[in-house]
């Protein structure tokens, strides 16, 4: 093993999503099987979260994992943020059932504000910020307007989630394998305004818009089951989806760091302007990611139903960021 350990910080640790994350991420899922790991995690200081968290450090103990090279218990972000390579900011309220993203902006927005001034603080320079906990994309941009000695660009918000639900929904109607579609994305907020965009996507090479054929279809089926997605696994579940959340948070890390080959996924990024979202909107973008950066997918014909989409879910985002605009 002669690569260096990198530091990966994990908020809400012994919550259900960081149950279903941090053995992947031991494994060497997220970052390769050849590179060592040093966990640091983060839990409030409520003494139930603590012990928690020292379970599931146990477990991972006993997995035996090669590629864990140290661990961490914190209940202060700047410590748990010391030095950090990456940082997966998953620690956030849920939402329960009849709730909505909004009513959790407040709540989330203070939990945001501190990390973000604490990333700021004692990061690595470089570090790779993945906010999970939602409402993700202003969570995500809080963070960001915490820390304004790192680069806006390290800072981003899941959408891979949807991107991911979306890729099954159409591998489901067309019959094709999840990994045979390419050019998928989804634009905007990761909540129900989310707009799931298949007119550029292929299957070997053929267009997947041309092979489904059926407007109806895009506008009351498939947009709906997608955006709603969260709400349904709450209903059937009782509790927001745990393991394909951190399913998607690591593939939404491994391509930043490893690339994605030439091939789009999803991630939300700060804007520049692209697209005409105003600049530091955190907005879903199709992304190709090389070399540790990711690139915002540019020059796609955005028509008359997509710009209508795309409109209504960045009213949104900039109606949540207006809501906390008062604590930053
Ligand atoms: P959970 O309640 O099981 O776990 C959250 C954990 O975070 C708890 O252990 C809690 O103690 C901890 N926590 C709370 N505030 C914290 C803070 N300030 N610092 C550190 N830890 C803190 O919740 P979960 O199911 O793991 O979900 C976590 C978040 O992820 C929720 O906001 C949920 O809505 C969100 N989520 C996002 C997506 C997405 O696609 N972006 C998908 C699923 C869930
Ligand atoms: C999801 O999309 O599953 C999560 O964001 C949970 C939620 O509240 O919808």
């Amino acid at each position: 093993m002669s690569k260096k350990p990198v530091r990966v910080a994990v908020t809400g640790a012994a919550g259900q999503i960081g149950y279903a994350l941090l053995f992947r991420i031991a494994s060497g899922e997220m970052l390769g099987k050849d590179q060592p790991v040093i966990l640091q995690l983060l839990e409030i200081p409520d003494e139930k979260a603590q012990k928690a968290l020292k379970g599931v450090m146990m477990e991972l103990e006993d997995c035996a994992f090669p590629l864990l090279a140290g661990m961490e218990a914190h209940s202060d972000a700047k410590a748990a943020f010391k030095d950090t390579d990456y940082a997966l900011l998953v620690g956030a309220r849920p939402r329960g059932p009849g709730m909505e993203r909004a009513d959790l902006l407040a709540a989330n927005a203070q939990i945001f504000t501190a990390q973000g001034k604490a990333l700021n603080e004692s990061a690595s320079r470089n570090v790779k910020v993945l906010v999970v906990g939602n409402p993700a994309n202003t969570n995500a941009y809080i963070a960001m307007k915490s820390a304004p000695d790192l680069p806006r660009e390290n800072f981003t918000a899941m959408l891979r989630l949807d991107h991911n639900r979306a890729l099954s929904q159409i591998a489901a109607k067309t019959g094709k394998p999840v990994a045979s579609i390419k050019k998928l994305c989804v634009w905007g907020n990761h909540s129900p305004t989310m707009y799931a965009d298949y007119r550029f996507a292929t299957i070997d090479g053929a267009s997947v818009k041309d092979m489904i054929n059926d407007h109806a279809w895009n506008k009351d089926v498939f947009l709906p089951t997608v955006g709603k997605r969260g709400a349904a696994i709450i209903e059937a579940r009782g509790l927001s989806s745990a393991a394909s959340a951190a399913n998607a948070a690591i593939d939404h890390m491994r391509d930043w760091a490893l690339g994605t080959n030439g091939e789009w996924v999803t991630m939300g990024v700060p804007s520049n302007g692209e697209y005409g979202i105003p600049k530091d909107v955190m907005f879903g973008y199709p992304v190709t990611c090389e070399g540790g950066k990711y690139k915002i997918v540019e020059g796609l014909p955005i028509d008359a139903f997509s710009q209508e989409c795309i409109n209504k879910t960045l009213a949104e985002l900039q109606g949540e960021q207006d809501g906390v605009k008062h604590l930053l």
